[in-house]
């Protein structure tokens, strides 16, 4: 039996050039040494180290299984040699997601955020990963629910035997840390009806049906980290991400990408207050600007093979999504003129920022009982 692959991303802002614009260049060589080293004492078989806007995205395949203390050590490390050099630098936001002091076994609920699949590797194994930057783990629900389960996304739901047995959602609500399971089609209705509600209820893996993989290997899993619901406080986006397995009785890498060919809206923008639209950008756009935004989304597909990592390939980079971005710079726009208005700002109880208890407490004799 052929050893299993893990795929993991592992990402975290530990700092960023210009505010929260872009990660500095340096950390990403600093993260590149540490992979490197990992590597050469055969802790990982490969990494890839790249950036979404101000996070630092580390990309790692290994041997050692999901949830592995000598990976999360490692990511975790790594992101401690970036958040000290971004101090040495003077950069913005040094050490913002690296929420605690000693790192306990794993990454998760210290502040990075993480996905992570094992496998099985099949003959070629293609995968998507998305980095989404200025948003919320519940942005990936929309484009996900597309492509496992909308046939006007992926034909192949329609016309390839395997996949037209559907898929099995695994659904985290993430305020209550509990789970529940949905299977496509037949409970579709039941499926949307949660995962609509998208700073609650939140896709956290894919199943497929077919036997076109082993049923508990999941096709694709997201981060579900929430900073705040961790520091009990903002202090930061989550700026989730996805690994999303294509082909061969799954959706296709052209039906992946279909499910993103429009620009949906998010919340997450500016202050982790406002809902925006998503853009879809290459490496050569993937930083935020405007409005410290729009939220945005950088796609790339390696081919996993042997467990080294081939590729990658600049998903969004194609002159077919032109129209979509084009269509997203004028909704933000549109977005743009509700000023301090809902729907941009987001409602009372989502916004990441708020003057309302200062507020309140200064006008607390202002107001009266009116019938
Ligand atoms: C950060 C983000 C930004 C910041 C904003 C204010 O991920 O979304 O919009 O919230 O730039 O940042 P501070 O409070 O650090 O000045
Ligand atoms: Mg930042
Ligand atoms: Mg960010």
């Amino acid at each position: 039996m052929p050893q299993k692959t893990t795929l993991s991303i592992i990402k975290a802002d530990v700092g960023s050039i210009a505010g929260h614009q872009v990660v500095h260049p340096r950390l990403e060589e600093i993260a590149r040494e540490s992979l490197e080293e990992a590597k050469s004492m055969g802790i990982l078989e490969d990494f890839y180290v790249t950036h979404c806007g101000d996070d630092l995205e580390l990309i790692m395949t290994h041997r050692l299984g999901c949830d592995s203390p000598k990976v999360h050590e490692l990511a975790w490390l790594t992101f401690q040699k970036g958040a000290k050099a971004a101090e040495e630098m003077h950069l913005y936001g040094a050490g913002q997601d690296l929420l605690v002091d000693a790192f306990s076994g794993n990454v998760r609920g210290l502040g990075p955020g993480s996905a992570e699949i094992e496998f099985n590797e099949r003959p070629a194994e293609p995968v998507a990963i998305f980095m989404m930057d200025k948003t919320e783990p519940g942005t990936f629900n929309l484009p996900i629910y597309r492509i496992f389960a909308d046939p006007f996304c992926s034909a192949g739901l329609v016309i390839d035997t395997a996949m037209h047995e559907g898929f099995r959602f695994e659904v985290w609500d993430i305020r209550a840390h509990r789970r529940a399971f949905f299977d496509t089609p037949e409970e579709t209705y039941d499926l949307l009806a949660f995962i609509g509600t998208k700073g609650q209820y939140v896709i956290k893996r894919v199943f497929a049906r077919s036997d076109k993989v082993p049923e508990d290997e999941p096709v694709a899993c997201m981060s579900t980290d929430k900073l705040s619901h961790i520091a009990g406080k903002y202090v930061g986006k989550d700026d989730p991400v996805a690994l999303v397995r294509s082909q061969s009785g799954l959706p296709a890498m052209g039906e992946i990408l279909e499910g993103w060919s429009w620009p949906f809206l998010a919340a997450g923008w500016n202050r982790g207050s406002h809902n925006g639209p998503v853009m879809l950008v290459t490496m050569k756009d993937n930083r935020v600007s405007r409005f410290d935004g729009p939220p945005r989304v950088l796609g790339l597909g390696f081919q996993i093979s042997d467990g080294k990592l081939v590729g990658p390939v600049d998903l969004f980079d194609d002159p077919a999504f032109e129209p979509a971005r084009r269509q997203a710079a004028e909704l933000a726009d549109y977005m743009r003129r509700h000023g301090p208005f809902e729907p941009h700002r987001l409602p009372m109880d989502e916004m990441e920022y708020t003057t309302m208890p200062q507020l309140m407490a200064k006008t607390k004799d202002r107001w009266e009982d009116v019938d």
